[in-house]
């Protein structure tokens, strides 16, 4: 599967999720997060993320290795909420992503 790592804490831009054709990137209060279960790994989200957070869990740069499960922890919790867009926001970020400082700017 492909994962959402630090550069997207605080940005959210919002191109991946607007790209992904089966509504599985979930937006988080400071992050979003790729289901895992929901993922056809088609990579389409990869490249128009303007500050590269995304990756292929593989290929994930050791720097942000706390992010190669944050994306699937999150969903442990909710299951499979069955499509981004109709299960609306989610209410809590991985624990990863509440310990990084603010990013400003
Ligand atoms: Fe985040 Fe990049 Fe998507 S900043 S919301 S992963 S386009
Ligand atoms: Fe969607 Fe990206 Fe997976 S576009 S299907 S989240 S690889």
């Amino acid at each position: 599967t492909y994962v959402i790592a630090q550069p997207c804490v605080d940005v959210k831009d919002r191109a991946c999720v607007d790209e992904c054709p089966v509504d599985c990137i979930y937006e988080g209060p400071r992050k979003l997060y790729i289901n895992p279960d929901e993922c056809v790994d088609c990579g389409a989200c990869e490249s128009v993320c303007p500050v590269e957070a995304i990756f292929y869990e593989d290929d994930l740069p050791d720097e942000w290795s706390g992010y190669r499960t944050a994306d699937r922890e999150v969903f442990a919790a909710t299951g499979a909420p069955g499509g981004a867009s109709a299960a609306g926001p989610l209410p809590l970020d991985h624990p990863t992503v509440v310990d990084e400082p603010v990013r400003v700017g």
